[in-house]
């Protein structure tokens, strides 16, 4: 793997850059409102995410099939360095060590998605069930169970079968949507008596808008305009299905919940005082949040998307919007479809108007008519898009409070990455980050926002879609330069398990000493790292000698 190359200079300079790091970082300043202590409320959930793609590894094992992240991975000049998740963490092999790992943080819920062509490997029921894909996933909500560690599962986290893309056009057609019912009814069928949280879609927001407008991701396609409202609307219908298909034929046995996670980032105007402005931050937040959102609470788009699409197409010239509607059968079947929201949010935008002159060029971008900035003393610790912005999460949670009727709110994705390759595991940017984070979704808590259940993203560092390996989410760093992927608990470890412990923030006096011990621990484990890594390069120069001897790479 070309990580190699990155990772083959950090030993030296480890420690020197965390000493400098927790020296040098300095955010109160940019922190808008004061920190709340307290505590949340008894039987809040605490847990950590991942997802089967990005983690499992085994892309070809034990008769899986193609997801359209297999081939499109394999394209070269898609993904970072090219990278693929064919091994990634080899999370499909590492099950039990992994729960150990969960289990020492004391996690309530561990939150992963199943693998449609791991179980139907050409992703329709009635061709054939692959009875080894349904076996993993049986010993893994087994073994979760068994560590009283509760499993909430996404049935689609961005691995649609191949075959159906290839055959089908993917969610471009409608036809996804009774596939997908029976994959999601199978595993209700298999599953249902041990799991009791459902998520249908993961981030659908992504699958649309880089899946079939932009192109970045999976299958790759550039539909300008078009593709991603057309792979939304058959999304937000295959998730109206599944949640019918469970209301009426496993609720009453299983008695679990069927939600969807989105992805939404917080957007602010840039200038409060001005009306245009407002208004296109309102429009920023219901192109992301509400396209989705609206239409499961309340039955239809957002109207503000239905004007603006609407308008850009007829000065386009064409018959009617490129945003398709939904029939008022198609309305009342999808309104009331989620027993919980999952909201995964990161990062937050400062919005302001901007014209875009109808043309044959609008995408969804340009429908919006607006402009996202950045305040640049926004800490950016990790992923160029990714700023520090805590003050954004209350906003949003209490928007989805009063938007869409108080509902039941589990937050499916919060973190942070990094981008400082050599300063890993004393991550005090990503200790900084999920304090004032959860402190914030404390305060919404206080404010009366229905959150039950907070998932830090991500457990382990894992494959970053078309950022390759270049970027890393994880609690727990992992050596994907070495064989057997070791994993190495970060400082936020620590850091993550005392907020666990004391389910939030009891005092002033607790909580000081938090950091430092973290960063106490992380020390040790960076030793631990560097050895290693001098280990396994002397083994690597072993490796590239002529093959006279066997190989041995064991560390
Ligand atoms: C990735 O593949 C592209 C296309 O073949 C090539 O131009 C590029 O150099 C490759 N990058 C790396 C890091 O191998
Ligand atoms: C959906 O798939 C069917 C079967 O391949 C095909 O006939 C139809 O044209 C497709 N529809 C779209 C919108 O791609």
């Amino acid at each position: 793997m070309q990580q190699h190359s990155v990772v083959r200079i950090c030993p030296f300079l480890l420690l020197a850059l965390c000493i400098f790091a927790s020296e040098d970082f300095d955010w109160t300043k940019n922190k808008m409102g004061s920190f709340q202590y307290g505590t949340f409320p008894s039987g809040f959930s605490w847990g950590a995410g991942s997802s089967a793609y990005q983690t499992e590894g085994a892309w070809d094992k034990d008769g899986k099939g193609k997801s359209i992240w297999d081939v499109f991975s394999h394209k070269r000049g898609k993904i970072h360095l090219n990278d693929t998740g064919d091994c990634s963490c080899e999370g499909y092999h590492k099950i039990k060590d992994d729960i150990a790992l969960m289990k020492d943080m004391k996690l309530n819920h561990y939150l992963f998605s199943i693998s449609w062509p791991r179980i139907l490997p050409s992703g329709i029921k009635n061709d054939y069930i692959n009875e080894k894909g349904i076996e993993h996933y049986d010993n893994l909500i087994n073994m979760l169970l068994e560590n009283r560690i509760t499993p909430i599962v996404t049935l689609y986290h961005w691995d649609l079968p191949q075959v159906l893309e290839e055959k089908y056009g993917g969610w471009q057609n409608a036809s996804m949507v009774n596939f997908f019912n029976d994959f999601a009814n199978l595993c209700f069928e298999r599953f249902g008596n041990r799991v009791k949280y459902w998520i249908t879609f993961n981030n659908p927001w992504s699958v649309a808008v880089e899946g079939y407008e932009t192109g970045e991701h999976a299958p790759g396609l550039k539909m300008r305009g078009t593709g991603a409202y057309n792979a939304a609307h058959n999304i937000i219908k295959a998730h109206a299905k599944v949640w019918h298909t469970y209301d009426a034929q496993w609720r009453n046995k299983q008695k679990g919940m069927v939600g969807i996670s989105l992805s939404a980032d917080w957007g602010e105007p840039v200038d409060i005082t001005n009306q245009r402005d407002i208004e296109a931050a309102e429009r920023y937040v219901q192109f992301y949040l509400g396209w989705f959102a609206t239409p499961l609470f309340h039955g239809d788009y957002p109207q503000i998307m239905k004007d603006y699409i609407g308008r850009k197409s007829a000065q386009q010239g064409l018959s009617s919007s490129r945003l398709p509607t939904f029939s008022p059968h198609e309305k009342s079947y999808v309104r009331g479809t989620c027993d919980f929201l999952g909201i995964s949010h990161i990062t937050t935008r400062y919005i302001t108007q901007k014209n875009f002159p109808s043309n044959h060029a609008n995408s969804y971008f340009t429908d919006r008519d607006l402009a996202e900035l950045v305040d640049p003393q926004w800490p950016d610790p990790g992923s160029e898009w990714l700023y520090s912005v805590p003050w954004g999460f209350r906003r949003l949670l209490s928007f989805v409070k009063t938007q869409y009727g108080d509902p039941v709110i589990y937050v499916t994705g919060n973190g942070v990455s990094e981008k400082m390759m050599c300063t890993e595991l004393c991550d005090d940017w990503r200790m900084q980050y999920l304090r004032d984070y959860i402190n914030e979704m404390l305060k919404a808590v206080k404010d009366g926002v229905n959150v039950k259940g907070y998932t830090a993203w991500s457990l382990l560092d894992k494959f970053e879609w078309d950022e390759g390996y270049s970027e890393r989410f994880g609690l727990y760093y992992v050596d994907f330069g070495s064989k057997n992927k070791p994993r190495y608990p970060k400082a936020s470890v620590q850091y993550y398990k005392r907020i666990i412990s004391s389910n939030g923030f009891p005092n002033q006096r607790e909580i000081e000493s938090w950091k430092r011990k973290a960063l106490e621990t992380c020390t040790s484990s960076n030793q631990l790292l560097a050895a290693a890594r001098r280990k396994s390069k002397e083994n690597k120069e072993h490796a590239a000698m002529p093959k006279v001897w066997p190989v041995h790479d064991e560390v």
